[in-house]
């Protein structure tokens, strides 16, 4: 999909703006339920970046959490606190540019989430770094994004190659984290109005050690 011009905030404000429905439905995205339903998995907070209309971080606040996300669009954020109230779950939400948001001082999370984050690759490296320093020990980083191999399916995600994943630059980015996966392949994607068919996605899990 081709990228619109303008501030990340302005351009996903008037996607959220536009869409008549969650852009990415309403249900957590699989890879994350499929985290949570690991027996090592026994995170109590959760760090969701770029959190759009709130899906994720709602469920993840259902199902125990503490939960922050961040979101860059303040009308994705004020969808996704409405989606929390209708929940009936609290989430600490921020509207903040991960080019620039820094966590406050001393705050840890015990897993972090970046689902589907296309940004540039200097977005990305930041995303990943302000992830990677915010997990306490024994957290994880898990990661689900469209991968270079989506370039070619122009119907689903961005087509410029620097938006997208792949498995060598999580590698490069994370080297103090221990990998429990790192998976790249096609998976039929069913999330809202955006993603919906086959995708060419990475999925990536890593631990803090300790
Ligand atoms: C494809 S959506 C995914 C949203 C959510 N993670 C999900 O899976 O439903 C990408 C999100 O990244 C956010 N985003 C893009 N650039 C950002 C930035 N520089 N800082 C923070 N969020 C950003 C957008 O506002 C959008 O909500």
């Amino acid at each position: 999909m081709k990228e619109e011009t303008g501030s990340s905030a302005a351009r996903w404000d008037k996607r959220y703006r536009a869409a008549a429905q969650p852009l990415f439905g309403e249900a957590p995205n699989d890879y994350l339920r499929m985290i949570l339903a690991r027996a090592d998995f026994t995170a109590a907070s959760a760090l969701c970046l770029a959190d759009g209309d709130g899906r994720n971080g709602a469920w993840l606040a259902e199902q125990g959490l503490a939960v922050t996300a961040v979101d860059v669009s303040g009308v994705a954020t004020e969808r996704a606190l409405a989606l929390d109230a209708r929940r009936g779950v609290s989430v600490e939400r921020v509207t903040a540019d991960l080019t620039a948001w820094v966590p406050p001082a001393g705050r840890q999370w015990q897993a972090v989430f970046i689902i589907y984050l296309q940004g540039t690759g200097a977005l990305r490296r930041r995303a990943l770094d302000v992830g990677a320093a915010a997990l306490a020990p024994g957290g994880w980083l898990v990661l689900e994004g469209f991968a270079k191999a989506q370039a070619a399916r122009p119907d689903m995600g961005p087509d410029d190659p620097d938006r997208l994943y792949d498995l060598k630059e999580l590698h490069a980015a994370l080297p103090g984290l221990a990998v429990v996966e790192a998976l790249a392949g096609r998976v039929r994607l069913e999330e809202g109005p955006r993603h919906r068919g086959e995708a060419e996605v990475v999925r990536f899990a890593a631990r803090r050690p300790g």
